[in-house]
């Protein structure tokens, strides 16, 4: 059976492939059993539910777990006993790289980069959790060696899959409301935190890899419930806060539908910085060149904690229109669509699109569509060339709260602001050199 790689560095395989059939992707093997093995880093909290998504596919074969915290890698071990497990991820590539098809990460954001680049170096296929990556120049990195390297990637955008998500990308392209002018996008969620630095700490438990768990951050000590579990997300080492966390599926569908590149620069309203916490409330100014769906520019602006959702004097909105907590509003030249993070897009003003009947669209598993991607059966939705400059608009969104109301003047092409020479510091991480990899 014939298979080529795509433009997008997807395996392109014929139709004729028999459902059974495992199609070698470039660099490794089939396995005997004809089943892709898969690895898992990090398998607590959302990487649990990653482990039984892509554990559910009947192609799936779980061979590895690895987590720092050996509690959580006990629960997963319990549901898969013949997994191999490590708490290291750099250890279990030495030991069993050959043993392994595929790779799942499903760390807290400031590991997605190392441990993906360090799949990547092995000609894997990655799945990585949302944000793709903690910088900027990470998402940069993966998009271009995760290209050259040619196997099947995907961003955990679940939703990006889902039919209320699909069905909106498919009526903004055909145009129900127009060119689009403006999008306005909201979480009120609050991964924020506005307080100082911590000065108490404590032993990490005896079953936390703490060195491990801060990776290529910086040591520090340990304070309970400030880092592990969930919790690093509101911290600028370590998570994205709520743009990084809930702007990425919010993002995902007007980025996708309006077939956006990069912005020309972002700006932040917020509290000035700390070094310490995202701030707990801000509101962020996107330009966006115009494309095939748009006006000439696009605004986009983001809110979340207490200015989420946007007060109606902020949008001249529909009459009656009620906000969803999180979603987004598209401002077309011929109506709106507002599209709740969870429910179906709707169209305004409603007496307009009464009779409106909303596009068929075909339901597909995010999880099952990267797995039949490695099996050669498939193309998966949110690859890496897709995900890397989402990840970089929304980052540069999150470089920006480090410097309120200043405009982030933004050179993609260069990887850099042009106008404020000390955001270009927060674009890449100086790794701690035990955790150093090629091509980060
Ligand atoms: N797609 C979604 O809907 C969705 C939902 C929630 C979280 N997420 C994403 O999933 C990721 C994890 O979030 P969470 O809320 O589960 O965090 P968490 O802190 O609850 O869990 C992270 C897990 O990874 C383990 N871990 C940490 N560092 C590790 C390392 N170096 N090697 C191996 N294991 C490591 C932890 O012990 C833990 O089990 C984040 O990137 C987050 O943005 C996505």
């Amino acid at each position: 059976m014939a298979f080529s790689l795509d433009r997008r560095g997807f395996l392109k395989a014929g139709a004729a492939l028999a459902s059974t059939t495992l199609v070698p992707v470039r660099g490794r093997a089939a396995s005997p059993n004809g089943r892709l093995r898969t690895a898992h880093i990090g398998v607590g909290g959302m990487g649990g539910a990653d482990l039984r998504s892509i554990a559910s596919h009947p192609q799936v074969e779980v061979a590895v777990l690895c987590d720092v915290d050996q509690t959580r890698l006990a629960a997963a071990h319990e549901q898969h006993p013949g997994a191999k497990t490590f708490q290291d991820y750099r250890e279990m590539f030495s030991a069993l790289g050959d043993s392994f098809d595929a790779v799942v990460v499903s760390t807290p954001d400031h590991t997605h980069a190392p441990a993906a680049m360090m799949a990547l170096q092995h000609d894997k296929p990655v799945y990585c959790q949302k944000p793709l990556t903690h910088e900027v120049f990470e998402a940069r990195q993966l998009r271009k060696v995760a290209a050259q390297k040619g196997v099947p990637t995907q961003m955990g955008i679940q939703v990006h899959s889902s039919a209320p998500y699909r069905r909106a990308v498919k009526m903004i392209q055909s145009g129900v409301i127009g060119k689009v002018s403006q999008v306005h996008a909201w979480s009120n969620k609050n991964w924020g935190y506005d307080g100082p630095a911590f000065t108490t700490s404590a032993a990490p438990p005896e079953t936390l890899a703490w060195n491990l768990w801060l990776g290529v951050c910086d040591e520090r000590p340990y304070v309970p419930e400030v880092y592990h579990p969930g919790q690093w997300r509101k911290l600028i080492d370590f998570g994205t806060g709520t743009l990084g966390d809930m702007g990425v599926h919010i993002f995902d569908t007007p980025y996708d539908a309006l077939q956006l590149t990069a912005p020309r620069w972002a700006k932040t309203t917020c509290r000035p910085p700390t070094g310490v916490g995202h701030p707990t409330q801000n509101i962020v100014e996107y330009e966006f060149p115009g494309t095939a769906q748009t006006t000439d520019t696009l605004r986009w602006t983001w809110y979340d904690g207490d200015f989420a959702p946007p007060k109606s004097e902020q949008l001249q909105l529909p009459e009656g229109l009620q906000l969803p907590g999180q979603g987004s509003l598209f401002v077309g030249e011929g109506g709106y669509m507002l599209l709740p993070h969870v429910g179906e897009p709707q169209l305004f003003p409603e007496k307009q699109f009464r009779d409106y009947q909303p596009p068929e669209v075909e339901v597909v598993s995010h999880y099952h569509q990267w797995v039949d991607a490695c099996r050669g059966e498939a193309k998966t939705s949110a690859g890496f060339d897709y995900a890397g400059p989402l990840t970089e608009a929304l980052l540069l969104g999150v470089v920006a709260n480090r410097f309120p109301e200043k405009q982030l003047e933004w050179d993609a092409e260069q990887l850099q602001v042009t106008n404020l020479p000390e955001a270009n510091e927060l674009l890449r991480r100086k790794y701690r050199e035990e955790f150093q990899v090629a091509g980060l």
